[in-house]
């Protein structure tokens, strides 16, 4: 039989379990309940979390399990969850920094893209790519997440915006997952902008989208979310319910970018098809706020965006206050928030939303997992999770936020094996 292999993290100044008292996303005051273990120690087993205690339980675990030791001495270090960002454009072409010189003049994001640029900019790079190429490109960005920490990627598609380009970003997006480390969870965002060949008739993108992309992409097994970008002079809400709706019948779970950029009802449109997430929600109205905090759809919140774009951020407090589950996502893409950085957006998210240290951790992990609907096996420090582990360069928890825009990550391990050191 073949050796286990075991990771043996010891002496860490905090282990941040992020366990929660039940299994369901974290709301209000259990936001900041971090489960956090001083001089601890965790155990990894093959692939798994099989201990989390103190490090004088840990010598006595360790008694009971037999295997191939390495020995990581985390002293002076926080030990937390792999970071998980639930929301992100990863697989595309090019860059847009053209398009940044310009907004700094003034020109608005929405006008780039009314004007064919925009999402339809990298539509265009995209197209011209091949399979390879974004896998190549793209695998850059995704080497830069796992250096900062991030171990569960959500990835969506909506640069093809044709059928064919559209599997071609998803098959992209699975071929990455098998080559790479980090995990990929992809999203069809088909309904990501209306090319320019549909103009004059965006119901017939539609229907496109309903009645062609949506029955492959399911064929192929190639997602398990569907997106849409509902949006003043994008998506109307009828037409984002009628694709999520159609998503839904093939077994696609529905997720909104709703009210990013003027309120259209993307908040309350997420509850009524009972989305599992509804993202950026800048302009969100209190109606809005109050039915997500009665529902089981997350807040996916992207301050680096909002940053980006030099926008007032979502209202993350009252959003908090109110019961509503928020996650943190970095929204990596090539217009409206090209970083890579987790860390940089847990920064943001205290800065710019005043988030707390503690409330940001949880919305960095165990909710964003329920956001991507795999809390079951990642996004806490537990037995039987998979073994993503990230060690920091910080006494304390809240030193992470602290000690903002740099990057503290001292070791990744993933799926039991030291990714990142
Ligand atoms: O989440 N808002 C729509 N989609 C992306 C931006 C994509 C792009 O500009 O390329 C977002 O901000
Ligand atoms: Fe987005």
């Amino acid at each position: 039989m073949k050796s286990k292999s075991i990771i043996y993290i010891k002496s860490a100044n905090q282990v941040v379990t992020v366990k929660g008292a039940s299994q369901l996303p974290k709301r209000g005051r259990d936001l900041s309940e971090l489960g956090i273990i001083e001089n601890g120690s965790v155990i990894l087993v093959d692939d798994r979390i099989a201990f989390a205690g103190t490090d004088d339980e840990a010598v006595n675990y360790l008694d009971t399990v037999t295997g191939n030791v390495t020995t990581i001495n985390a002293a002076g270090k926080v030990v937390t969850p792999g970071l998980v960002d639930p929301h992100t454009h990863l697989i595309f072409a090019g860059s847009r920094e053209k398009e940044f010189e310009m907004r700094l003049q003034g020109v608005k994001y929405i006008d780039i893209l009314k004007q064919g640029g925009g999402i339809l900019s990298s539509t265009k790079s995209t197209r011209e790519a091949t399979l390879e190429q974004l896998v190549e490109q793209s695998c850059v960005r995704l080497n830069r997440l796992l250096q900062h920490g991030v171990t569960t990627v959500e990835a969506k598609s909506g640069y093809g915006l044709t059928v064919e380009d559209e599997l071609k970003q998803l098959r992209a997006a699975r071929r990455l997952n098998e080559l790479h480390p980090v995990d990929l969870v992809s999203t069809f965002m088909g309904a990501h902008a209306v090319p320019a060949e549909y103009k004059e008739n965006p119901e017939a993108f539609v229907s496109l989208i309903t009645d062609e992309m949506i029955p492959l992409v399911a064929s192929e097994n190639l997602a398990e979310f569907c997106d849409v970008f509902c949006e003043e002079g994008v998506f109307t809400v009828k037409q984002s319910e009628r694709i999520l709706e159609a998503g839904k019948r093939y077994g696609l779970k529905p997720k909104i970018h709703a009210d990013e950029i003027v309120y259209t009802g993307g908040a309350e449109l997420a509850v009524k098809v009972g989305a599992v997430s509804a993202e950026h929600l800048l302009q969100a109205s209190d109606e809005g706020i109050r039915k997500l905090a009665g529902s089981q759809t997350i807040a996916v919140l992207l301050p680096a965006t909002a940053f980006f774009l030099m926008e007032q951020p979502a209202r993350a407090r009252t959003m908090i206050e109110e019961g509503v589950a928020v996650a943190l996502s970095t929204d990596c893409n090539p217009g409206s928030s090209p970083t890579q950085s987790m860390p940089f957006v847990m920064n943001a998210a205290c800065i710019t939303m005043r988030m707390t240290p503690a409330e940001v951790l949880a919305a960095a992990t165990i909710n964003a997992a329920h956001a991507i609907g795999r809390a079951d096996q990642i996004g806490s420090i537990e037995a039987g999770k998979k073994a993503d582990i990230v060690l920091f360069n910080a006494s304390n928890y809240q030193m992470l936020q602290y000690n903002f825009a740099v990057n503290l990550v001292d070791t990744v391990i993933k799926n039991g094996r030291i990714a990142v050191k």
